[in-house]
């Protein structure tokens, strides 16, 4: 599609909504916040890394509002809500680590707290912070990042079993408040061009997952690819019955 199209298309579909999105400094949560503000939307951008926050503020303008906040720390959900300063129509929840591909019988308790905490006690922590309001609004939009790790075993114990408990979180909020307005959503994205890092640690793992990897992945994604996937789900228009589903945006790696 030409951007003079796209640009006719979605120009206004998130004009007048703050969006809060995490780990918005890198890869898919920068693309999204991009989008969400090309297409009219104002966006509280959430990232652990100032230096990453303030090369994209300086890049994207003013609805890109920079928080540093670790997303795992005790007073990160308030200090994100009092950067938005009122309730918030959209939340992507998408601060993400990745664990090395550690098995579990490599796998040491700090890896396993870490990618838990950030991935998928960060994610809760921010949905009970916001939800509330968004219940008193009538509406709002929640998108999850899951990952392929939870379509297929394509990365480590910790890091697959956050990216499947993103998927629960993700839908006992559809099924719980859906009625009253809100929309609950997860991605799963295959490979995609970013800063997540995706070194084996593990010979195991290498040896194991990595030929199957090769022959089955379809490739990487850019961002921007996700970027798309999520801004849809998050559109109250395009998405609007939709409630409570895991997209896979992988190039039909799930299938393979
Ligand atoms: N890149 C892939 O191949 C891929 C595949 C499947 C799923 N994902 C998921 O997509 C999401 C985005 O990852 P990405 O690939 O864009 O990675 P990325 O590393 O490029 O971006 C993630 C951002 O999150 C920030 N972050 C990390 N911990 C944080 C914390 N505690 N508090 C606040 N911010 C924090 C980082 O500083 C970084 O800027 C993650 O949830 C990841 O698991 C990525």
């Amino acid at each position: 599609m030409s951007t003079t199209t796209r640009a006719t298309e979605y120009a206004a579909r998130f004009s007048g909504l703050t969006a809060v999105v995490t780990g918005a400094g890198s890869g898919i949560g920068l693309a999204t916040a991009r989008m969400l503000i090309e297409d009219g939307g104002r966006v509280i951008a959430v990232d652990i890394s100032q230096p990453r926050l303030d090369e994209a503020a300086a890049l994207i303008g003013p609805s890109y509002i920079p928080v540093a906040a670790d997303i795992t720390a005790e007073a990160g959900p308030q200090l994100i809500a009092e950067a938005a300063g009122g309730p918030i129509d959209i939340l992507i929840n998408n601060a993400g680590i990745m664990d090395g591909f550690l098995p579990i019988t490599e796998l040491d308790d700090a890896t396993w707290h870490k990618v838990l905490n950030v991935n998928l006690t960060g994610q809760m922590r921010l949905v009970r912070q916001f939800l509330p309001a968004m219940l008193e609004a009538g509406h709002g939009a929640i998108v999850n990042i899951s990952s392929e790790a939870a379509l297929r075993i394509c990365a480590g114990v910790a890091y697959t079993v956050s990216k499947h408990g993103v998927i629960g979180l993700t839908k006992h909020v559809a099924a719980m408040y859906g009625p009253q307005g809100i929309r609950s959503n997860a991605i799963a994205p295959g490979g995609v061009k970013t800063n997540v890092g995706g070194e084996f640690l593990s010979q195991l793992a290498a040896a194991r997952l990595g030929p199957i990897m090769a022959a089955t992945s379809p490739g990487m994604a850019e961002p921007e690819w996700l970027a798309r996937a999520i801004c849809f789900l998050a559109d109250d228009h395009a998405a609007s019955h939709i409630n409570g589903i895991v997209l896979a945006v992988d190039g039909g790696w799930s299938v393979m």
